[in-house]
């Protein structure tokens, strides 16, 4: 029986790979914001099997859990210390057929029936570290298998350098394939063969589990070989084809750090080209880079050093970058986001970011609301219209629609023990440099005054403020720091009349004025002039700032 949808996904991941030269198994490496592994099933999981095995041994729990992690159903295989492809196989071919038994048996098998086998129909292999199979070729390669009937379906391609690659053998006259020989066992004629094994096929169920039975490991590594499957079904007459792809790439296996990166950037180029194809403006496709979990909507803009990461979306209309990175953020329709490093964060419809912006997890600014230049937030709602312009720092926070952050604000959420939230209503109005420590309420339509450092509720419609009156310290320049620039033109500034600025005379001739003083002055001993570094104040003068300077 042949389904359209394969029996089983059987995925290879118990190699070290150890060509990596890392402490993390080579699955487990990342591209395009997934792990090697979880392309796989991804591509895997796009075929809707009705199981799915993955083959598994080094640093097994890790790669255990990212298989979970992304194919939560799959059946979990654990290879035992004989090596090969094909031993793999055999481990995965045990579960399934006593998983497709278990569940039979559950559904309830007739009286007088045998208990099936296992598995039928069409099983398919890859390997785990192909990061750009993609579900497309996947699915030709099932339906070549099946239109066909065939008992091996292997897919190929043609490469410049075969090193290292299992070669197909094809009968010269028709073309059929004979068998797979791997490169370590292959003869001077055979190395020169240039269509390669992939390490994906589709087997029907019932050859594979006879072919495996007769793999031995008499070969060049000492390995059982899946491969030597391909020879075998032939011989018990199964019909035996490859799917050549002209594209490589699909096919390209991870061994090093350097193949790794070349792939990277060429997964990356096909996303690129892909959201292009839909309508997306990428001004660099050099410098940006997209996740294959990213979706941008037609007539988004990217520019320049843009990566989009994660599950990050970005609606239409929007512009994002130069220079931003944004990890799981959703970007409403016309925003912009401007050199900012954001996660976990939604940027409302029209609403601004940036430049240097940080948005951290739980940021979510409203429709039209704005994060401006050199300003942080975490878990923070910022109303619609809303505005953080400039130098602050906004978490544990609400502010209401409409209201305005005073530049230099800091929300101060920590008192070193626990975290505290401030909220601002709508319409209010905040002085700069401000200091909201929470737990602080501002109610709407409320004003805080600049400077202020904001400890108890500010009612609606009050003013806040916490500044004690300004005080002048009449003659204080003069007393303390004579002989100075400042003591000379301010000694200018009052000899001219002027409360401010030294007015009858021009700037040139002030300035001249006062240098040829200030020369004149450093003529004296130095126990005579002030210490610049050291500010001293008239004790009379000076009184502690207390608490309660401020308007109750
Ligand atoms: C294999 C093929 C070769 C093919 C090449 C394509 C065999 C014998 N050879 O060679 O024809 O051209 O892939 O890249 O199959 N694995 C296990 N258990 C094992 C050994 C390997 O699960 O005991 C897994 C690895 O983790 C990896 C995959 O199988 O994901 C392929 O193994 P690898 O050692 O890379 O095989 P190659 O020598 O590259
Ligand atoms: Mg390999």
């Amino acid at each position: 029986m042949t389904t359209a949808h394969p029996a089983a996904v059987v995925v290879l991941a118990a190699g070290a790979g150890t060509r990596m030269r890392s402490a993390t198994p080579k699955v487990l490496h990342t591209l395009a914001g997934r792990s090697i592994l979880g392309h796989a099933l991804a591509a895997a999981t796009d075929l809707e099997p009705l199981r799915t095995a993955v083959v598994v041994r080094h640093d097994r729990d890790r790669v255990v859990a990212e298989a979970l992690a992304c194919a939560p159903g799959a059946l979990i295989v654990d290879q035992d210390d004989i090596p090969g492809t094909g031993r793999a196989v055999q481990c995965a071919l045990s579960v399934l057929d006593a998983a497709a038994q278990a569940a039979a048996v559950a559904d309830g098998v007739p009286d007088g029936a045998p208990i099936p086998a296992g598995i039928e129909g069409p099983l398919v292999v890859l390997a785990g570290d192909i990061p750009l199979l993609d579900a497309a070729t996947l699915q030709s390669l099932v339906a070549l298998h099946n239109n066909d009937r065939n008992a091996v379906t292997v897919l190929t391609t043609d490469v410049p350098d075969a090193t290292g690659y299992g070669r197909i053998l094809r009968e010269a006259a028709t073309g059929d394939v004979l068998a797979i020989v791997e490169h370590a066992d292959a003869s001077p004629d055979q190395l020169a063969i240039c269509e390669i094994n992939s390490s994906v096929y589709v087997f029907d169920a019932q050859v594979l589990r006879s072919a495996l039975t007769q793999l031995g490991s008499n070969n060049a590594q000492g390995e059982v070989y899946l491969t030597d499957v391909l020879e075998i079904a032939r011989r018990e007459g199964g019909a035996i084809r490859a799917l050549k792809t002209p594209d490589p790439m699909v096919v390209e296996g991870v061994n090093d750090q350097a193949q790794l990166a070349v792939l990277r950037a060429e997964f990356n180029k096909r996303i690129l080209g892909a959201h292009m194809a839909g309508g997306v403006t990428i001004i660099d496709p050099a410098t940006t880079w997209v996740d294959a979990g990213v979706t941008i909507a037609a007539d988004v803009t990217l520019l320049p050093g843009t990566q989009l990461h994660g599950s990050t979306t970005v609606a239409s209309g929007a512009q994002i970058g130069p220079d931003t990175t944004l990890t799981d953020v959703q970007v409403g329709e016309g925003a912009h986001v401007l050199r900012t490093h954001g996660s976990e964060s939604i940027v409302g419809p029209h609403a601004s970011v940036g430049p240097f912006a940080y948005l951290r997890p739980g940021t979510n600014l409203g429709t039209s609301g704005k994060i401006g230049a050199f300003v942080e937030v975490k878990n923070a709602t910022i109303g619609e219209s809303a505005k953080v312009p400039h130098l602050s720092y906004v978490g544990d926070a609400s502010v209401g629609e409409h209201t305005n952050i005073g530049a230099g604000t800091i929300f101060v959420n920590y008192d070193g023990v626990a975290k505290h939230r401030t909220n601002v209503g709508a319409y209010a109005r905040t002085g700069a440099h401000n200091m909201f420590v929470a737990p602080v309420t501002i109610g709407d339509g409320a004003y805080t005054a600049a400077g202020s450092v904001i400890r108890k509720d500010v009612p609606s419609g009050n003013l806040g403020l916490s500044s004690g009156p300004q005080r002048n310290l009449e003659g204080w320049v003069a007393r303390r720091r004579a002989g100075t620039e400042a003591a000379q033109a301010a000694e200018l500034a009052i000899a001219a009349g002027a409360v401010g600025s030294a007015a009858p005379l021009g700037a040139q001739a002030r300035a001249e004025r006062v240098q040829a003083d200030v020369a004149h002055a450093s003529d004296r001993p130095s126990s005579a002039r002030p210490n610049p570094g050291h500010v001293t104040l008239d004790h009379d003068q000076v009184e502690a700032p207390h608490e309660g300077d401020s308007a109750r």
